[in-house]
């Protein structure tokens, strides 16, 4: 049986493909390349030292994503193929919704179809929205504080709909804090395509002497340094956080969500100071006004995930910087 990983080239789902294959399992790839290349294939397959089937499905075209079902025979879909950028979103909402929510509707329509009721979903810790205290746990209220997160929290909506009108559905919710790290060996990361909007990609920048300095956005929050509070995780932990809920999904039905992070909360500053000291490379800064909309402090409560699907964050803020770097370093000049 095969296991459908939607945008599985992106950076969550390129790393979650090694470690599905490392656990076994057949995989087929669908991406419609808009943010990422077909040389993430060959990347992955350097990895894992496995062949990759890939295919380029635009997700809007629902004959399309009939085709991949048609061709294997899927057992269940993780899902991560969706627009990512908050900024993005809030110029160009109806880009957000079509291609999010469509997209996502399509493969639902298709499952039934196929009768394939098991999906890992990728979600995001925005839907708790700004004024919950930390840490969070899965049954807070949620809400969404720009399109991007309004899409994840109405298809997570939709989700729950969709669980309880058909009850042999079986579908995890992956709320996921702030993802940063790559795989170990280099080969894999975060391809730096667009303008990068968040805080590792530009910390990479500055490290590199791409950029001048790095822009800290705001000093005066009420923590012991006054730069924000974020759970940074592995993109390694993530990865094999959805391995651990697939066979989650395999066992159960319903719907359930699962914060995916370490429960442990760093500053901008401590992730900077942390940063130069393992790479041994300066990272000039200056802080700035707040950035509208960033909230203060986020940590998940992880004691879901690990009592129900029994995983558990390893890697540590040292080894999320010195793997970043490790990967930037391999491809500058390459993109
Ligand atoms: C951001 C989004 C969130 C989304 C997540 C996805 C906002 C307000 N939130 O989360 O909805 O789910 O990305 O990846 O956009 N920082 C700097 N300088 C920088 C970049 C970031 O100081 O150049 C700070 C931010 O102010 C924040 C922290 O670093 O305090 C982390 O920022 P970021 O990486 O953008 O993640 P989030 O804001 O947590």
């Amino acid at each position: 049986m095969t296991i459908l990983v939607t945008g599985g080239l992106g950076f969550i789902g390129s790393h979650t493909v090694v470690e599905l294959i490392n656990q076994g399992h057949e995989c087929v790839i669908i991406d419609n390349l808009s943010k990422s290349t077909i040389d993430v294939v060959n990347r992955i397959e350097m990895v894992t030292h496995k062949k990759v089937s890939f295919i380029k499905v635009e997700m809007l075209d629902k004959t399309a994503i009939r085709k991949v079902f048609q061709q294997f025979s899927i057992s269940a879909v993780i899902h991560f193929a969706g627009y990512k950028s908050v900024g993005e979103s809030v110029k160009q909402p109806l880009l957000y919704y079509q291609n999010n929510l469509f997209s996502t509707l399509n493969l639902l329509d298709v499952m039934q179809e196929f009768a394939v009721k098991k999906l890992v979903f990728s979600s995001s810790a925005t839907v708790y929205g700004d004024t919950s205290i930390p840490p969070l746990t899965e049954n807070l209220p949620l809400s969404a504080p720009n399109p991007y997160g309004r899409s994840k929290l109405m298809l997570e909506e939709i989700l729950r709909d969709l669980v309880e009108a058909n009850t042999e559905w079986s579908v995890a919710l992956m709320r996921y804090f702030n993802p940063i790290g790559a795989h170990t060996s280099g080969l894999l990361g975060e391809m730096p395509y667009d303008t990068p909007n968040n805080l590792m990609p530009h910390v990479l920048k500055v490290a590199s002497g791409e950029s001048a300095k790095l822009q800290i956005f705001g000093g005066d929050y009420e923590t012991l340094d006054g730069s924000c509070i974020r759970d940074f995780i592995h993109i390694m932990d993530l990865a094999k956080g959805h391995v651990k809920a697939l066979q989650y999904v395999e066992q159960h039905t319903g719907c359930e969500a699962f914060n995916i992070g370490t429960g442990v909360g760093y500053s901008v500053l401590s992730l900077l100071r942390t940063f130069e000291i393992v790479t041994g490379e300066k990272v000039p800064y200056e802080i700035i006004n707040r950035r509208e909309g960033d909230i203060v402090i986020s940590i998940a409560d992880v004691q879901k995930a690990e009592n129900m699907l029994n995983w558990k964050a390893q890697y540590q803020l040292e080894d999320m910087c010195v793997d970043s770097w490790r990967w930037y370093q391999s491809i500058k000049g390459y993109v």
